[in-house]
């Protein structure tokens, strides 16, 4: 989820989709994505976050892990040349460390639309989305859009 934190430190949290929106950027999510039965989307983000926090603590103790989340963990990686403000909505603070937290082999994540393959930390983080359905080049076949995660090194 996101909480709006993905934004300079200048900016009150509060703010946040007013600074936004003073660059022309909005999010159909402020009008169309309900938080219920939570008071908000940012209480909801925090539920979820301190809920999977909980369940890695628990199975990262068996082995290496591979993270699968549609945001990106870190706003370093919420990086939007052509609408830089958006990023609040994607991804939260919270995430920030969680693949030095817990033992994580990869990150998988998607929601910027924006390919990508970094190295952070050790840590794989990889943007899988396919771009938008106006990028697609169906003439290329499946190939180019898949990525292997596992095994590592191939
Ligand atoms: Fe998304």
């Amino acid at each position: 989820m996101y909480d709006y934190t993905f934004r300079p430190d200048d900016v009150p949290v509060k703010k946040a989709v007013a600074w936004a929106a003073a660059t022309g950027i909005h999010c159909v999510d402020e009008v169309a994505l309900f938080p219920d039965p939570f008071p908000s989307r940012s209480i909801w983000c925090t539920v979820r976050c301190r809920y999977t926090e909980k369940r890695l603590a628990q199975v990262a103790q068996r082995g290496s892990l591979i993270l699968v989340n549609h945001y990106p963990l870190r706003q370093d990686m919420a990086k939007l040349r052509r609408i830089p403000r958006f990023s609040i909505w994607c991804g939260t603070r919270r995430t920030q460390d969680w693949h030095r937290r817990f033992s994580v082999t990869a990150v998988v994540y998607g929601h910027l639309h924006i390919r990508a393959s970094r190295v952070l930390d050790g840590v794989r983080f990889e943007e899988v989305s396919l771009g938008y359905p106006g990028q697609w080049q169906p003439a290329r076949g499946i190939q180019p859009y898949l990525r292997q995660i596992l095994p590592v090194g191939d």
